[in-house]
């Protein structure tokens, strides 16, 4: 057996954690043949819920579960560890403008990057998943500089795991055998889920998506707007938001970057080199592969027009939170 690796999972006391914390301790992320240990940081209000979750912990008698540090202390927390899930975040409440809630939240990944910068492996490999989660990664990287940009990401993965989802609903296929669906930009209301590479098995033999369904009208409209508002269909469901989903989606994609992808496409938030017209160094999602740890952006798709114009304003939209972001960390 390994030797167990520190992973830290931040907000740790709040519903995606719940269902990603049993997810990584039981063996789902990092393989069957390596233990965890478990870093979990949250709020000095909420230590007392955490306290709960680290019962749970013990309850579930997992073998991969080196054991569990809860606490309140970021640079603890951080502490030599070779994952980060950057869960935490401050909720939107009532009456809060988007323009407030980034405010809020890139304050906090400022902080959490200044301590990876100071405590965490150099070779960590971090996710952010608290909104807005691009620029939250952004930030957190900015302020961590002895730390590779490429090891800073922001997950993307539900939305390609929705998009993934509905497509193969709208073609009567397992999800399985649906491939290569693209999430490009933000994780917002601009992202441009793109079926237009996507290939799907049917009756033994691949064939692309776009001519399988054959409806323009469909995969421009209909299926892009449902990716996109599928957190807020949710949300009025449930009256909370995505948590089995995201912490699935968070699985998934440190699982992936660890362990690698084979040929399958997966969309993460990464830093651009400017790919495909898109802005320099905002937090990007691109289609990549991963081996040895590593992403590389799959290059040479074709953008048609549509998906120039899709590209353009979700990266507009990164472009202009970076500024503000900037604007924010500058206090
Ligand atoms: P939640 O409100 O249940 O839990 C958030 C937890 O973070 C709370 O326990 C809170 O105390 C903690 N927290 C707040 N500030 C913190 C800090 N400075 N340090 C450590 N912990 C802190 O929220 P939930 O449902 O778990 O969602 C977490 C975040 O994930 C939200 O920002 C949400 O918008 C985002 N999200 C992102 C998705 C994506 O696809 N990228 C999908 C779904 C949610």
């Amino acid at each position: 057996m390994a030797a167990p690796i520190k992973v830290v999972v931040t907000g740790a006391a709040g519903q995606i954690a719940y269902s990603l914390l049993y997810q990584i301790a039981s063996g789902s992320v990092f393989g069957p043949d390596q233990p965890v240990y478990l870093h979990l940081l949250d709020i000095a209000p909420m230590m007392g819920v955490l306290e709960g979750v680290v019962m749970e912990l013990a309850d579930c008698a997992l073998p991969l579960l080196a054991g569990v540090l809860p606490t309140a202390n970021p640079e603890e927390a951080f502490k030599d560890v070779a994952a980060a899930f950057l869960v935490g975040a401050m909720p939107r409440k009532e009456g809060m403008e988007r323009k407030d809630l980034l405010a809020a939240n890139v304050r906090i990944f400022k902080e959490q990057g200044q301590a990876m910068d100071k405590v965490a492996r150099k070779d960590v490999k971090v996710l952010v998943v608290g909104n807005p989660a691009n620029t939250n990664a952004l930030i957190c990287s900015k302020y961590a500089p002895s730390i590779p940009k490429e090891n800073f990401t922001a997950m993307t993965r539900l939305d390609q795991n929705r998009a993934q989802s509905q497509l193969a609903a709208k073609l009567g296929l397992p999800v399985q055998d649906v491939k290569r669906v693209i999430i490009w930009g933000n994780h917002s209301s601009t992202q441009f889920p793109d079926a237009s590479n996507a290939v799907a098995k049917i009756g033994g033999v691949e064939k692309p998506v776009p001519a399988a369904i054959n409806d323009n009208e469909y995969l421009r409209s209909t299926f892009v707007t449902t990716v996109q508002k599928r957190g807020a269909a949710v949300i009025a469901a449930r009256k909370m938001s995505s948590a089995l989903s995201a912490a699935k989606a968070a699985s998934d994609h440190m699982k992936d970057w660890f362990l690698g992808t084979g040929d399958r496409w997966v969309s993460m938030g990464v830093v651009s080199d400017g790919s495909y017209g898109t802005p320099r160094d905002v937090v990007f999602s691109f289609p990549v592969t991963c081996s040895n740890g590593v992403w590389k952006i799959v290059e040479g798709l074709t953008i048609d027009d549509f998906g120039r114009q899709m590209l353009d304003a979700t990266g507009k939209e990164l472009a202009e939170e970076k500024a503000e972001a900037l604007e924010v960390c500058k206090d």
